[in-house]
């Protein structure tokens, strides 16, 4: 995939030119789906790409463009599109049955293969998402100890449920999404990554009334925010000192950050883990595993008074499918060699130690942040200042050319997911090179229109 930087044309010309097929699928799109998008992070401007197939490292779009893939299912793929073992246990799955509406074994090797793998699980329960597993670890954490309020924090994203919306996007005090009760975001309390005494001060305040704290134990928004692995551990001690339940919320880092995830790579275990994207090897799926004695919140005594009244319910008719579950199973089972997330790993760490010497010999402002398979490109002048102010307000800094610096590397031959992304086992040393030159081709072409 050779590189050639189109002169004479802006950004937004070359990117209309190469994508006019997916422009043209937009207007269709816009007909009959609302906004014409699926998922918010599809918004783009002018246009999303529509993408045909993928395989490995790369997909294609309409147009019959080649892709490097950054997005990689939101993290979702880290043995790469298509992986041949997956694929097989797919098929043959396919003519088994996809939906029982019945237990099966297939979801109980996959919930011990999770017990194995992630410190904090002791019990599993299936889900169909990440939104759907921190909503269920949150009712299961306030059914526990009988409190109401949450503790998360600024800048953490956690699904799109009503109780998820506040404190994610600043300002903190107000929730991302409008149709959220007010009693629902005044039930979740917002404290400060990093910052151990913010959360004890909402403990102070509220004393005896929180459930749980829950964070992404990897940084904020896929770790723009960096954790502070002291910071985990004095939160470890102070949760468990005030009863409270902590909850990792490991959409992300589960099996990512080290087969048993962030818990594992930075040897804190939580109370409570949230799973989703890998735990279902491509599929739809996500779990909620932990402690036995809070899970136990869910299961039927065989009481009719306590089933009725002291029981946290769960449904979800795709739980478990036997299509997640073997794509699941497989998966974690290749995980569990422990080599997948190194080796996604190493091509990240060339990759963010590459980009990080392209913004130097350019002269962009900038940096490169992001642990194990994960970067994030922060460009701008109001980096510096924004993390003097707050940490949080680094989710805001380096935003406003990531837009452009997204479309220019389309026009590269490169598909961010926003300005960084994942990397897989199967990004080689060929695609780590491609995306460098496409950053070095794309901040060239910021350069020119004046925007880095
Ligand atoms: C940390 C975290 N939690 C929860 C979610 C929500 O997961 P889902 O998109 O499967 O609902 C995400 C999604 O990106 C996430 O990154």
């Amino acid at each position: 995939m050779a590189i050639s930087v189109p002169s004479g044309t802006t950004i937004d010309e070359a990117f209309r030119r190469k994508f006019a097929r997916s422009a043209a699928l937009y207007e269709r799109a816009r007909a009959s789906i609302a906004g014409g998008i699926t998922h918010d992070s599809r918004n783009f401007a002018p246009f999303p790409v529509y993408v045909e197939r993928a395989q490995g490292s790369r997909k294609w779009d309409a147009d019959g463009n080649e892709l490097v893939d950054h997005w990689m299912g939101h993290g979702a793929l880290i043995l790469g599109h298509g992986h041949p073992a997956i694929q097989a246990a797919l098929s043959e799955q396919v003519t088994l049955g996809t939906h029982y509406g019945a237990s099966h074994e297939v979801e109980v090797s996959w919930a011990e293969e999770i017990c194995r793998l992630v410190p904090s699980a002791e019990w599993v329960r299936f889900t169909m998402s990440g939104t759907e597993s921190t909503m269920l670890a949150i009712r299961d954490a306030r059914a526990f100890t009988g409190r109401e309020k949450v503790i998360r924090f600024a800048g953490h994203f956690h699904g799109w449920h009503d109780y998820a919306m506040a404190g994610y996007q600043p300002p903190f005090d107000t929730p991302t999404s409008i149709g959220v009760p007010s009693d629902v975001a005044a039930s979740m309390l917002i404290a400060y990554p990093n910052r151990i005494e913010s959360v004890r001060a909402l403990m102070d305040q509220c004393p005896d009334q929180v459930a749980a704290v829950i964070l992404e134990p990897g940084g904020g928004s896929n770790g723009i925010i960096p954790t502070d692995i002291q910071f985990l551990r004095d939160l470890r001690d102070l949760t468990r000192e005030r009863g409270v339940v902590l909850i990792f919320d490991e959409v992300i880092t589960g099996f990512r950050y080290a087969p048993g995830g962030a818990q594992e790579r930075y040897e804190v275990t939580p109370d409570i883990t949230t799973l989703a994207k890998i735990v279902a090897g491509g599929l739809p799926g996500g779990a909620v595993a932990g402690r036995k004695d809070i899970l136990d919140v869910q299961t039927f005594k065989g009481d009719l008074q306590k089933d009725r009244f002291a029981r946290v319910l769960q449904q979800g008719t795709f739980n478990a499918n036997p299509l997640s579950a073997v794509a699941g199973l497989t998966c974690l089972r290749i995980i569990a060699e422990g080599w997948p997330t190194e080796q996604a790993e190493r091509s990240c760490e060339q990759l963010r130690h590459s980009l990080r010497e392209v913004l130097q010999r350019r002269n962009v402002q900038g940096t490169v942040v992001g642990e194990a398979s994960v970067f994030q490109i922060l460009l701008g002048d109001e980096l510096d200042e924004a993390l003097a102010e707050s940490d949080a307000n680094r989710l805001m800094a380096g935003r406003g050319a990531v837009n452009t610096l997204r479309k220019a590397m389309l026009v590269n031959g490169v598909d961010l997911m926003r300005s960084g992304g994942f990397t897989s086992i199967a990004h080689g040393d060929q695609e780590i090179e491609h995306t460098i030159n496409a950053f070095e081709a794309s901040l060239e072409m910021l350069q020119r229109e004046g925007l880095a």
